[in-house]
C-alpha cells in the first residue's frame, strides 16, 4: 500500500495535471513533483522510500491546486472539459477509498467505520437465489453521462440461464468454510490459488474473527472467493451476469462490499482509451479480475451498476467479498 501522505499529494498532482494543465493550458504548479506522484512512474513498492512532502506540505499543495482549479472552472466548460472535471472528482473519491484500506489495516478508521449495521440486518430472504432466464445482457454505460472508458461501448451479449445469490456471503458462512477445511481441501482450490496459499502459508481468513456474523465477509482474495464458491458447488458470477442481475434491481448489490467476478479485466468490444491509456488499458489482459458493486467506503458518485473495479487475484486489501452464482440447470431437481 502507499503511505497515506503519498495519496494526498497524488490527488493534488492529478488534479493539477487534468484541470490547470490540460483544461486550462497552464504550466504544472510543481513540475518537479510530477514524477514522484505519478502512479506509473512511481509504483507502490517505491513510494515509502521517497522524500515525500510531509502532511502539512501535502495539504498546502492540495489547497494551492484547488485554488487554481476553482478559478479556471468558474468559466464555461465544453462537454469534454466537464468530463475531465468529473474524472478528477471521481479520482479523488476513489483515492479516499484506497486510503481507507490503509487506515483499516492500521486500525486508524474513525468511529462508525465500517458501519456496524446495514442491509444485511434485514430478514434473510425466503428465496436466497435469483433466477435469471437466458437472453441478452446489455452491459456498459450509455451515452449522455460521464463514464470511464472501460465501461464503454455498451453492448449486448447472449447469456444462458443462471442463478445468482440475493446476498453476499456472510462472515458466519465464511467461518464454517474455514472450520470445515476450507483452507486444507486441495480439490476446492485452483492450481494458482493453491500455490498462493502455500507460498504465503495462508491457513485462515484473518479479518473474520470478531465481526458480525450476518455482515458480508470482507477482505477476501479472488483465490479464496473462487475456492469458497467451489466448496458450495457454485461459482463466481461473470461480470455480464452480475450487471444483468443487478440492473434488473433484484440484487442489493451496490455499497456493501466489492464483489469478485470470474471475469478478467479486458476492454469491451470496440474499446477506445480515454483520456489516457494508463487509466484502464495498461491493466488489460494482465491477470486482473473485475470487481463489481462498491463497498461501504465507495462514494455513491463512483459506485454504479456499470462501474468496473479491478485487482490481482491474490490481493486482500480491497473491501471485497463474494456473491455466488451457478448454472441454473443445477438448481433443477
Ligand atoms: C479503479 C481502483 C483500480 O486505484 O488503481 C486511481 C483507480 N486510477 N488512480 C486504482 C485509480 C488512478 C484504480 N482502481
Ligand atoms: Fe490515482
Amino acid at each position: 500500500m502507499s503511505p497515506l501522505v503519498w495519496d494526498l499529494a497524488h490527488i493534488a498532482a492529478y488534479e493539477d495535471l487534468w484541470i490547470a494543465h490540460r483544461v486550462g493550458g497552464l504550466e504544472l504548479l510543481h513540475p518537479e513533483l510530477a514524477a514522484m506522484y505519478d502512479a506509473f512512474e512511481t509504483p507502490r513498492p517505491d513510494r515509502g522510500e521517497l522524500p515525500l512532502l510531509d502532511t502539512e506540505a501535502a495539504h498546502t499543495y492540495l489547497a494551492d491546486v484547488r485554488r487554481r482549479s476553482e478559478a479556471l472552472l468558474a468559466g464555461p466548460l465544453t462537454a469534454a472539459q466537464a468530463d475531465l472535471v468529473e474524472l478528477v472528482l471521481r479520482h479523488e473519491l476513489q483515492h479516499t477509498e484506497t486510503m481507507r484500506q490503509v487506515m483499516a489495516f492500521a486500525g486508524l478508521l474513525p468511529p462508525g467505520e465500517p458501519p456496524s449495521s446495514g442491509a444485511w440486518n434485514a430478514p434473510t430472504p425466503a428465496e436466497p437465489w435469483v433466477e435469471v432466464s437466458h437472453g441478452l445482457a446489455v452491459v456498459g454505460a450509455g451515452a449522455g453521462a460521464f463514464a470511464y472508458d472501460n465501461e464503454r461501448p455498451r453492448h449486448a451479449r447472449a447469456l444462458p440461464s443462471f442463478a445468482i445469490a440475493r446476498r453476499p456471503v456472510t462472515n458466519a458462512t465464511w467461518l464454517r468454510f474455514a472450520e470445515g477445511g476450507g483452507y486444507v481441501r486441495r480439490e476446492w482450490w485452483s492450481d494458482e490459488g493453491w500455490a498462493w496459499k502455500e507460498e504465503y502459508d495462508i491457513t485462515h481468513h484473518p479479518a473474520v474473527a470478531g465481526t458480525p456474523g450476518e455482515a458480508p465477509v470482507c477482505h477476501v482474495s479472488w483465490f479464496e472467493a473462487d475456492a469458497f464458491a467451489r466448496s458450495c458447488g457454485a461459482r463466481l458470477p461473470t461480470e455480464h451476469e452480475w450487471e444483468k442481475a443487478s440492473t434488473s434491481g433484484q440484487l442489493d448489490a451496490v455499497g456493501h462490499v466489492w464483489e469478485w467476478t470470474s471475469s478478467p479485466f479486458t476492454g469491451y468490444p470496440g474499446f477506445t482509451a480515454y483520456p489516457y491509456r494508463e487509466y484502464s488499458e495498461a491493466f488489460f489482459g494482465r491477470d486482473y479480475r473485475v470487481l463489481r458493486g462498491g463497498s461501504w467506503a465507495t462514494h455513491p458518485r463512483v459506485a454504479s451498476t456499470t462501474f468496473r473495479n479491478w485487482d490481482l487475484p491474490q490481493r486482500r486489501q480491497i473491501f471485497a467479498g463474494v456473491r455466488l452464482a451457478r448454472d441454473l440447470r443445477s438448481l433443477l431437481p
